[in-house]
C-alpha cells in the first residue's frame, strides 16, 4: 500500500468533509493560520474520552462559557465543576480535569506543555490524550489511536486479530500514516471517517477516500472487523435509595466519598450495592416503598435500585447525608443515575 498516497486522499477528503465541532478549527480555518487554543483542544479532549461528540458538545460550550481559561477552570470551586460535569460520567475524569488545570495555571502559568511527553506528566492526561493534544493543538506528528481509528485501521490493513488484543498492533499501523505535515488534521480526518463513513456496520465504502488501498473491502470483509474477543457478561448488583423529603420541600443528599465510582458526586443516600443488600435508610421515618425500579449500566456492572420516599419533618436527624433546599437542588448536578432515581421519586410522589 503507498501509505503517502492514502494519507494524502484522507487529508483531501477532510479539507472537503470535516464535521463542523465548537472546539474545532476546521481546515480552510487552519490554513488561514487560526492555531487551536489548547485549552480548548485539552477540555474537549478529556470530555470526549468514552463520552460521545452529541453528548458532549453542550458541556462543552457550557464549560467555555463559564470558564474561558484555564485559570478561571483552576479557580472554579470543585462542587461547582463537579455539578456541571454530571451526566458525561466517568467522574474521576472531573476530578483529574481539576487538578490538572490547577497544575497549569500554577506551576506552569498557564501554558500547557507541548510535547506527548510532557503532556502525559500532567493529571488525567493518559496516552490517547496527550497524543491527541500534542497533534492537533500543537501540529507534533503524534499518532492518535480512538475506537474510530482502531476500526478504520483494522479494515485498511485487514487486520484479524481480535480487540482488545490487537491495540497495539494497530496502533502501530496508524502511525505509519501518520504524516509529518499535518498531523492534527490527519487525526481528526481519521477520526471523522470512522464516525461518518468507515462506521461500525454498514461502511459507506462506496465514497471513502481509502476504497482503493483498503484490504478489507477488497476481500468483502469491511463490516466483519474489526474482530472483538467475547466480553464477559456484565454481573447485576441491586441496591436500596432513600429519598427524604422535608416538610418544607427540602431534600436530603449525601456528597459520596471523593475516591471510586461517582467520586465526589452529589446523591441520594442508599444502600451497598451488591447481590444481596440489607436495607439502610439514612434516617428514621415511615418510608414507603415505590413501584417499579431505576436501572442504569455502569462500566463493569448493572445496578438496579429499589426506592424507598419518605416525608419527614422539619426537626428531622439524619444519619447521614444533609437537606439541600428545593430552591438549590438541581437535578441537573447529579450523576444520571441519581437523576433516574429522582425522575421515580418524581413521578411516584403521593
Ligand atoms: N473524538 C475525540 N476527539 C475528537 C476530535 N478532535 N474530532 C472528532 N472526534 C473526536
Amino acid at each position: 500500500m503507498d501509505l503517502r498516497t492514502a494519507g494524502a486522499a484522507l487529508l483531501d477528503w477532510y479539507d472537503l468533509n470535516a464535521r463542523e465541532m465548537p472546539w474545532r478549527v476546521g481546515p480552510a480555518a487552519r490554513r488561514a493560520g487560526v492555531r487551536p487554543d489548547p485549552y480548548r483542544v485539552w477540555l474537549s479532549e478529556v470530555m470526549l474520552q468514552q463520552t460521545t461528540v452529541a453528548a458532549v458538545r453542550a458541556k462543552y460550550l457550557r464549560f467555555i462559557a463559564l470558564w474561558p481559561d484555564v485559570a478561571a477552570l483552576a479557580a472554579a470551586p470543585d462542587a461547582q465543576v463537579m455539578a456541571e460535569w454530571a451526566g458525561l460520567g466517568y467522574y474521576a475524569r472531573a476530578r483529574n480535569l481539576l487538578k490538572c488545570a490547577r497544575a497549569v495555571a500554577g506551576g506552569r502559568g498557564g501554558r500547557f506543555p507541548e510535547s506527548r511527553e510532557e503532556l502525559l506528566g500532567l493529571p488525567g492526561i493518559g496516552p490517547y490524550t496527550a497524543a491527541a493534544i500534542a497533534a492537533i493543538a500543537f501540529e507534533r506528528p503524534e499518532t492518535v489511536v480512538d475506537g474510530n481509528v482502531e476500526r478504520v485501521v483494522a479494515r485498511l490493513f485487514a487486520v484479524e486479530t481480535p480487540l482488545p488484543q490487537a491495540k497495539a498492533e494497530l496502533t502501530e499501523l496508524a502511525a505509519r500514516l501518520t504524516p509529518e505535515a499535518r498531523p492534527g488534521d490527519h487525526a481528526q480526518a481519521m477520526m471523522d471517517l470512522g464516525a461518518t463513513v468507515c462506521t461500525p456496520t454498514a461502511p459507506a465504502c462506496g465514497i471513502c477516500p481509502l476504497t482503493g488501498p483498503c484490504r478489507a473491502r477488497r476481500a468483502g470483509a469491511a463490516g466483519d472487523l474489526p474482530r472483538r474477543a467475547p466480553k464477559a457478561p456484565k454481573p447485576v448488583r441491586f441496591g436500596y435509595a432513600y429519598v427524604a423529603r422535608r416538610a418544607d420541600g427540602a431534600l436530603l443528599l449525601e456528597r459520596r466519598p471523593p475516591k471510586g465510582l461517582l467520586g465526589g458526586m452529589l446523591g441520594w443516600p442508599g444502600s451497598a450495592w451488591d447481590g444481596d443488600p440489607a436495607e439502610a435508610p439514612p434516617v428514621a421515618a415511615e418510608w414507603a416503598a415505590v413501584a417499579g425500579e431505576v436501572r442504569h449500566t455502569f462500566t463493569h456492572f448493572h445496578l438496579r435500585l429499589s426506592l424507598r420516599c419518605a416525608t419527614v419533618p422539619l426537626d428531622a436527624r439524619p444519619e447521614r447525608g444533609s437537606f439541600v433546599s428545593r430552591a438549590d437542588f438541581s437535578p441537573a448536578a447529579l450523576p444520571t443515575v441519581m437523576r433516574k432515581v429522582w425522575d421515580l421519586a418524581a413521578s411516584a410522589w403521593p
